[in-house]
This record gives C-alpha cells, sequence and structure tokens, in this order.
C-alpha cells in the first residue's frame, strides 16, 4: 500500500525522481520486502493488530496481554481486540483493523475457517498474517504459525490421565503396580472449529489406544468419536451438561467412573462441578475421578493443588508470545520469520511454516517449580485461585 501511496505522488515528477524515491532508505521507504514494509522502518511509524478470541478464558487474557507488552516494548502501537468467542465480532475486528491500515496481524481465530475474506483484504494490501496458537485454514495467505506441538499436547493430557490411574509414573515409566482390573473413563475433545482440537485428541488417543485395545481401560458409554466428544467453543458449560448427561445415562446403576479425559481446563472444571454435584468426590483423596486438563489456568492450579483436579498442561504464553513477536519483527523488518517445523500444519490450501513450542505436564507436586519459581504465577495465587 505504501508503494502504490508513493508511485502516486511522486508520479507527476517523472520517472527518475520516482526511482530515487523508492530507492530512499528513510524512515517509511520502500522496497521489495515481504510485507511491503521498509526493512528500516521505524517500529513507532508501525500498528499491529492482535485479534483474540475471547476474555472469558483467562489463558487469552494472558496471551493477549504478553503479545502487546512485548510489542509495545519494541515500539510497536498496538491494537488489542478480543472477540467474546463470537464469530461475525472478530471478523468485524479484523476488517477494521485493515482499513485502518495496520502493517501485520497477529491472529488466533475462533474458528479456524471463517477468516478467508479478511486474509483476503489483508493479501491486497500487503499485510503479513501470522496465526496466532490456532492455525487459521483455507486460505494461501496466512505467512507463518506461531503454536505449540499440539500432537504432543495431546499425548501429554493421556499421559497424565494413564498416571492418575496408576498404569504410569510421572516420568512415563510403566507402573510396577498398575491396576488389574478395568478402568472406566469417559472422553472430552474441544471445539470441532479449532483446528488444534482434532491434534490434541489424536494425540491423546493414540497413546490411550494399547490401553482400549487389550480392556484395561474402557469407555462405557461407547462415545469416542470425534464429532460425538467435541465441546463446542470449548464451553465449560457445555462440558458440565455433557458430564451431567453421561452420569445419568451411564453411570446410575453404581458403575465405577475412574477418570476423565478433559483437553482444557475450563472443560475439566465443568466436568468436575457435574461429578461433584452427583456426589463424586469432593477430593481426588475422597474418590473423585481423575480429571486432565489444559493450559494451567490458575483456577485449575489451585484446584490441582488442593487435589481435585489431577493435572494440566502448562504451556508458556509468555514463550507463544516472545515468539509471535520474533516472527513479527522479522516480518516488519523484511526477513523471513525462522521456523522449526514445515511439515505439519496444512491448512488444506499450503503448508503453513510453523514455530512450535514445547509444554510440561503439571501436577501438585511440580507446582512450584513449573509455574512459581518460573514467576508465572505467585504462591498466592495458587493459594487463592485469582
Ligand atoms: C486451543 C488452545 C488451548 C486452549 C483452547 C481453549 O486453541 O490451543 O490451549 O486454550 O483453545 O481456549
Amino acid at each position: 500500500m505504501r508503494i502504490n501511496r508513493l508511485v502516486a505522488a511522486t508520479a507527476g515528477l517523472g520517472l527518475a525522481l520516482t526511482l530515487a524515491a523508492c530507492g530512499g532508505q528513510g524512515a517509511g521507504g520502500v522496497d521489495d520486502a515481504p510485507g511491503g514494509n521498509s526493512a528500516d522502518a521505524d517500529p513507532s511509524d508501525q500498528t499491529i493488530g492482535v485479534a483474540m478470541p475471547t476474555q472469558t478464558s483467562e489463558r487469552w487474557i494472558a496471551d493477549g496481554e504478553a503479545v502487546k507488552s512485548q510489542l509495545e516494548e519494541k515500539g510497536y502501537t498496538v491494537d488489542l481486540q478480543f472477540a467474546n468467542d463470537d464469530i461475525p465480532t472478530q471478523s468485524q475486528q479484523i476488517d477494521q483493523m485493515i482499513t485502518q491500515g495496520v502493517d501485520l496481524l497477529i491472529i488466533a481465530s475462533i474458528d479456524g475457517t471463517a477468516l478467508s475474506s479478511q486474509l483476503e483484504s489483508a493479501a491486497a494490501k500487503d499485510i503479513p498474517v501470522i496465526a496466532y496458537d490456532r492455525l487459521i485454514n483455507g486460505s494461501d495467505h496466512v505467512e507463518f504459525y506461531v503454536t505449540f506441538d499440539n500432537y504432543n499436547v495431546g499425548v501429554q493430557q493421556a499421559t497424565s490421565l494413564l498416571v492418575g490411574l496408576g498404569f504410569l509414573e510421572e516420568d512415563g515409566t510403566e507402573a510396577a503396580d498398575a491396576p488389574t482390573s478395568p478402568q472406566n473413563i469417559e472422553v472430552f475433545a474441544g471445539s470441532p472449529d479449532d483446528n488444534n482440537a482434532g491434534f490434541f485428541f489424536d494425540g491423546a488417543m493414540e497413546t490411550l489406544a494399547p490401553y482400549l485395545e487389550d480392556g484395561r481401560i474402557v469407555v462405557p458409554s461407547g462415545q469416542t468419536d470425534f464429532d460425538t466428544v467435541a465441546t463446542l467453543r470449548w464451553s465449560q458449560e457445555a462440558a458440565q451438561t455433557r458430564m451431567e448427561d453421561l452420569l445419568t445415562s451411564t453411570y446410575s446403576g453404581g458403575e465405577e467412573l475412574d477418570g476423565v479425559l478433559s483437553p482444557f481446563d475450563g472443560i475439566s472444571r465443568g466436568v468436575i462441578t457435574a461429578l461433584q454435584g452427583a456426589g463424586h468426590g469432593p477430593s481426588l483423596e475422597e474418590g473423585l475421578p481423575i480429571v486432565s486438563g489444559q493450559d494451567a489456568e490458575i483456577a485449575s492450579v489451585s484446584l490441582i493443588d488442593q487435589g481435585v483436579q489431577f493435572a494440566t498442561i502448562f504451556k508458556d504464553t509468555r514463550k507463544l508470545a516472545s515468539q509471535a513477536v520474533t516472527a513479527a519483527t522479522s516480518f516488519l523488518e523484511g526477513d523471513e520469520p525462522e521456523a522449526n517445523d514445515t511439515e505439519t500444519y496444512d491448512n488444506g490450501v499450503k503448508i503453513v511454516p510453523s514455530y512450535l513450542l514445547e509444554s510440561d505436564i503439571v501436577y501438585k507436586e511440580n507446582i512450584s517449580e513449573l509455574l512459581i519459581d518460573s514467576g508465572y504465577y505467585t504462591q498466592e495465587q495458587v493459594d487463592t485461585g485469582q
């Protein structure tokens, strides 16, 4: 866009002057850098649009704030928007960012397939798009993807469940005193319009497969296919309702429920509320089933500390934000960001170069080491759950 403006402004002065202007490298000058941005543009002249899905989940607030503050530290101006998990709101916010002339977009989508027209407009204006944590599908105009190793997150979720059920030790080795009778579990997946949900589910179910095949683990409801167990918008309320229905349909005759595979802390808390409401627990010591999670949200970390939720997966949002900022800075300086995965994330149109981060399983025993010593939470936050 800048090129067009500049060429139009200088057209009347003749070709020689136009070329001289294009060769200039002063602030706001032009070159052929990806995204059409100057290799030495002043960050204070550049605005980055950051679109986050919702403020109802604490993790996205942390992500939004981390991205904003890290970009501002580098001198960029930031337009940060949250969309209340409403697809039209997010589309509108991104449209507006494009109209207002942002230089780059960082987007954590609500529905990974709903932003094609926004991405077309961004491409037409040479605005690079970085998909943040969630891949944007069906578009050629996603330049880069920063996320965690999502398949491995699913493996870790199932691993934590296997630890809780007594099949594995926390170091991943086989437990010497593994249960000899079948363990009953139920299975939850994330939002079907979020590309990550399938990765988490596949990682988890492939890890549980040997146990399901030889009957060491059983799913008494029989509900194991993704579409049946998915939770639209990762809704805590929907998860609570489905767990209540499962307890009525499958466990009202006194059958044991030993564990629940949950892909996200909000879902975990909905499941736990349903279980406690039906008289399970209230703590693990008092027979509450093992429930996994994801995101190390403070409310869930506190439940883990109190011996209620069994585990979660810690994805350090500070590191994800920092990776997004590194990628953004590369584009804005006219470079290509460094990818560490160029095979996994096919969005239906192309393989999107990605940077994947590693995650950790949080158990009661390593809350201090992973979350407090690293400064992610204070002991007081863990104690109060806020
Ligand atoms: C996913 C994300 C998870 C969790 C979930 C619900 O896209 O990867 O970490 O936050 O959304 O918000």
